[in-house]
């Protein structure tokens, strides 16, 4: 094991999983692109909403950064496969940070990660308003939440 990268960090470099990318004009399509202020690494995530159930049924990423944050996107495909939009709204970077054993320095990696599915779902409901059923985007507890933990990150660096 190389040093300062844990083993399923590099697992997930070396074999990232579900690389790729959707037509953005796909309105089944959602697109989450997000940059990290602290370094300039930028990750696009994409998710496909099957309308019947609700749930995710096809995820792809594209991340220009470092192998934390293509290990943090790899992991994240994964766990939002098939989950609900409201499911995959709530994870945190810090679900990722601890799978993946990451050190607080790269803390703002992970953060990467739940901005950009927190970005996906919001354009898919951007783009299918009827879809709706919880409003991420109001002063539910989650917003206040994620500006806390991205000033935490940020102090860290
Ligand atoms: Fe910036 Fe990892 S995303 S160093």
């Amino acid at each position: 094991q190389r040093r300062g990268y844990h083993e399923k960090v590099l697992d997930h470099y070396n074999n990232p999983r579900n690389v790729g990318s959707f037509k953005k004009g796909d309105m089944d399509v959602g697109t989450g692109l997000v940059g990290a202020p602290a370094c300039g690494d930028v990750m696009k995530l994409q998710i496909r909403v099957n309308k019947d159930t609700g749930r995710i049924d096809d995820v792809v990423f594209k991340t220009f950064g470092c192998g934390s944050a293509i290990a943090s996107s790899s992991y994240l495909t994964e766990l939002v496969r098939g989950m609900s939009l409201d499911e995959a709204g709530k994870i945190k970077n810090t679900d990722v940070a601890k799978e993946l054993c990451l050190p607080p320095v790269k803390l703002h990696c992970s953060m990467l990660a739940e901005d950009a599915i927190k970005s996906a779902i919001s354009d898919y409901y951007t783009k299918n308003p009827k879809a709706k059923t919880t409003d991420l985007s109001g002063t539910g507890a989650a917003i206040p939440d994620v500006t806390a933990t991205i000033g935490s990150a940020a102090a860290a660096v």
